[in-house]
């Protein structure tokens, strides 16, 4: 069986726990968009990873993982990795692929992302992770971007590096008056990498329809969330790929024919790292004691989330762009004590109702939540392993959270570690 998961808010929905219970009946687990600014965290035996940019699957013995072709790839960052994951005693070789057509991210795009963030005005930066996601995609499109499977030759490389290099040290010195980059600095660097990165290079997916034909069962890991979608998230407030289903499809090579289900990850509120609308937000004081409560904090950069009631609007989106077939719901732990709990049924965009996502930023900042109000429970669930054993209002509120997507759920999460999951 071939499964995509998909994250259907605005990412750090915990999708890192459930790849981790899903891949262990998986043989491949592949990742498809995004680079290093994604932070999977998985909680086991009292040990604690965060995965940036290796599958989650890793942390399997015998499972294949394979970045793909629509992946960005900074190298420094792979490796630091690799080398974090094979001090803990896993073994990466031969089971880590890297598709040969992922482009590379290179310092200039770092700096480029760092400068562009800090000289926006007020209001038009995006609040990114500064990793070079932003500046190595447009460099894929505009069809200056340099590929993994580039550096087989060193000559054509050198020749690549050196006109877009040239290039953007113009773009440097005259758009933010900053020193160039050395050729030589960053030809040696990547130079440095070569050999171990295509040692992993393949032709993915040549490689997963091979396994697809063979009857291996493939899990596709989204990163970041729909919301952040390039085209259809909170645009301009989004990350630079297709963190919707599609972007499993062109990001590995895979067919859609070749697809089975699809899976949402959706946390029992709502949170948002960096900038934007955000329509649920929470008042400061309940913000503050989610927060802390839910750990709320970026697993890339550190940044404290914000966070917001569950907001069913852009669920129902995300259930709709992705044709969720199931939903796991997360952390619904972290709601208990509440006395009540809120739900955005709807918005109210001047001065009309309406079920749907605006796509439009400037409707969408101006959207107001219309609330509907459930009553909380307050036991602690983190020991519940089945339906049964939860409260009947949570019962009551993820029945409601199931009507409002149209979407079954099958998992709910009650904790950070493995076993703290309900399987229905
Ligand atoms: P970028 O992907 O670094 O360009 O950042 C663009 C936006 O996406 C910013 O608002 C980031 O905070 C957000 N973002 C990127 N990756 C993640 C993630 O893994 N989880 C949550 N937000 C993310």
């Amino acid at each position: 069986m071939n499964r995509i998961l998909i994250g259907a808010q605005w990412g750090d929905e915990g999708k890192g726990k459930v790849i981790d219970l899903l891949a262990r009946k998986s043989d491949i687990v592949v990742r498809y968009q995004g680079g290093n600014n994604a932070g999977h965290t998985v909680k086991f035996n009292d040990r604690k990873f965060v995965l940036h940019l290796i599958p989650s699957g890793i942390l399997h013995p015998g499972k294949v993982c394979v970045i793909g072709n629509g992946a960005v790839i900074d190298p420094e960052a792979l490796f630091e990795e690799v080398a974090i994951l094979e001090k803990e005693g896993i073994k990466i070789r031969g089971r880590l692929f890297v598709s040969d057509q992922a482009h590379l991210i290179f310092p200039y795009h770092k700096v480029m992302d760092r400068l562009k963030e800090e000289s926006s005005q007020k209001g038009k930066a995006i609040g990114t992770t500064k990793k070079g996601i932003g500046p190595c995609y447009a460099d894929k499109m505009a069809r200056v971007g340099i590929r993994v499977g580039d550096l087989k030759s060193l000559d054509y490389f050198k020749d690549r590096l050196a006109y877009v290099l040239a290039e953007r040290n113009v773009f440097l010195k005259k758009i933010y008056n900053a020193p160039p980059l050395s050729f030589k600095k960053v030809f040696d660097h990547f130079k440095k990498y070569r050999a171990k990165l295509l040692d992993y290079a393949i032709n993915t997916p040549k490689y997963l329809f091979d396994a697809t034909k063979a009857g291996k069962d493939i899990l596709f890991e989204g990163a970041q969330g729909t919301l952040l979608d390039v085209d259809h998230g909170t645009y301009p407030f989004v990350t630079s790929s297709n963190a919707t289903v599609g972007g499993a499809i062109t990001g590995s090579g895979i067919s859609p024919t070749f697809i089975d289900r699809v899976i949402g990850v959706i946390k029992a509120y709502t949170t948002r790292v960096g900038e934007g609308p955000f329509p649920s937000q929470f008042p400061p004081k309940l913000m503050k004691f989610i927060q802390t409560k839910g750990e709320e904090f970026g697993s890339t950069t550190g940044r404290p989330r914000r966070c917001g009631w569950f907001d069913a609007v852009i669920a129902r989106h995300a259930a709709r762009i992705n044709g969720l077939d199931e939903m796991a719901v997360m952390k619904l732990d972290v709601l208990s004590g509440l006395p009540e709990l809120k739900i955005a049924t709807s918005y109210k965009v001047n001065g009309e109702i309406t079920q749907d996502y605006p796509n439009a930023i400037f409707e969408f900042s101006k959207a107001k939540p219309v609330y509907e109000t459930m009553k909380g429970w307050a036991e602690d669930i983190t020991k519940a392993r089945k339906w049964e054993d939860l409260p009947v209002n949570a019962r009551r509120y993820l029945k409601r959270l199931e009507t409002l997507t149209g979407t079954p759920l099958k998992i709910i999460s009650v904790g950070s570690q493995r076993h703290q999951t309900i399987f229905l």
